[in-house]
C-alpha cells in the first residue's frame, strides 16, 4: 500500500481496499424497553452472540427489498439497476456461528424505532448500510411519500450529512460522512505534492457533537495508506495496524467521554 495518501473520491468499495471494522454501540437503556416480547428475547440472544464470527448461508426468501423500487438507494449501489444480470448474489444471509439472528420483521422494527433517532457514521460502507436499512424499512410503509429526506436532498455519494424521516413513526435515520472517524485534513499548499492530505489521529470532527443525542449509533471505518499526525508531529511510515489502533482509541475514548449511557 503506498504511503502517500492516494485519495480516491467516493469510496465505493472501501471495505475491499482496507482493513475494515464495524462497531455497534447500542445504548443500554434500549434493552429494557421491550421486556416481555421477542425483541428482549433477541437482545438476550445477541448479548451472548458474537456476530463477528459466522458465515453466509443461502436464503431463497431473499432479497428483502428491490433497490429499483426504493427512492433512497443511490444508483451506484443498485447492481441490478446498473445491468448486472445474475440475481443469485442477492440470496445470501449472514449467519453467526453460535446463534440465530431473528428474521427481519419490518412491523416490529418500525414500532421499535418509534420516536427514536438512529445514526450511521462512517464511510461509503456506512452509507450503503444506511440506504439499505431505509429501503428495508420502507417495505413496511404503505404511503411511501411519508418517508422523506428532511431537506428534500437527493441521496448521492457526495452527501456529508443526511437525515431521512419516517413521519408516521416519528423517527429519523441519519448518515454522517466521517471516512476515517478521526479528522482528515488537506495539507497546506507548500508541502511536497505526494503529501496531499493526512489524518489527525487524536481528533474527531467537531460534527461528532451531533451524534451524541441519538438512540442508536452505528460506526464503520476503513483505513489505508496516508501520512498521520499525532499531537503536533507528522509521522511518516507508521504501520497501518498501529495507526488504525490509535484512531480507534481516539474514537473509543470519545465514546466513553461523550456518550451518556443512561
Ligand atoms: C415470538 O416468537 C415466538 C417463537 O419464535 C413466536 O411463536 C411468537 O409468535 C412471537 N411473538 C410475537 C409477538 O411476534
Ligand atoms: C425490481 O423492480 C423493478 C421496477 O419495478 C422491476 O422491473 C424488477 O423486475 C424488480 N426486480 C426484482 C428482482 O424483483
Ligand atoms: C417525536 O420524536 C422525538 C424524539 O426523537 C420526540 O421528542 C417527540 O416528542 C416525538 N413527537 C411526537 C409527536 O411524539
Ligand atoms: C437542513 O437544513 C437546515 C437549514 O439549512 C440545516 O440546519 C440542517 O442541518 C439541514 N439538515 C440536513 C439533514 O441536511
Amino acid at each position: 500500500m503506498p504511503l502517500s495518501c492516494a485519495f480516491v473520491r467516493g469510496f465505493l468499495f472501501t471495505f475491499l481496499l482496507a482493513i475494515s471494522a464495524s462497531y455497534i454501540f447500542v445504548v443500554p437503556s434500549l434493552k429494557h424497553t421491550f421486556n416481555g416480547d421477542n425483541i428482549s428475547q433477541s437482545n438476550k440472544l445477541m448479548s451472548v452472540c458474537d456476530v463477528s464470527e459466522g458465515s453466509w448461508v443461502r436464503d431463497n426468501s431473499y432479497p428483502l427489498y428491490n433497490a429499483s423500487e426504493c427512492p433512497f438507494a443511490e444508483q451506484g449501489f443498485n447492481c441490478l439497476g446498473n445491468g448486472r444480470t445474475d440475481k443469485e448474489y442477492l440470496k445470501w444471509r449472514c449467519k453467526p456461528k453460535n446463534c440465530a439472528v431473528p428474521r427481519f420483521d419490518v412491523r416490529t422494527i418500525l414500532e421499535w424505532l418509534r420516536n427514536r433517532r438512529l445514526v450511521f457514521v462512517g464511510d461509503s460502507m456506512s452509507r450503503s448500510q444506511w440506504e439499505s436499512l431505509i429501503c428495508l424499512l420502507m417495505t413496511g410503509v404503505e404511503d411511501k411519500k411519508s418517508v422523506y429526506e428532511v431537506n428534500g436532498s437527493k441521496i448521492t455519494k457526495r452527501i456529508r450529512f443526511s437525515s431521512v424521516h419516517f413521519s408516521y413513526f416519528n423517527f429519523t435515520i441519519e448518515f454522517f460522512r466521517s471516512v476515517f472517524l478521526v479528522r482528515h485534513d488537506w495539507m497546506p499548499r507548500h508541502t511536497p505534492r505526494r503529501v496531499r492530505s493526512m489524518l489527525i489521529l487524536d481528533k474527531l470532527y467537531d460534527i461528532s457533537s451531533h451524534w451524541v443525542d441519538s438512540d442508536v449509533l452505528i460506526f464503520n471505518t476503513g483505513q489505508w495508506g496516508c501520512y498521520f499526525q499525532v499531537g503536533s508531529s507528522l509521522k511518516l511510515g507508521m504501520s497501518i495496524p498501529d495507526v488504525f489502533k490509535v484512531a480507534l482509541d481516539t474514537w473509543a475514548s470519545w465514546v466513553e467521554r461523550a456518550i451518556d449511557r443512561k
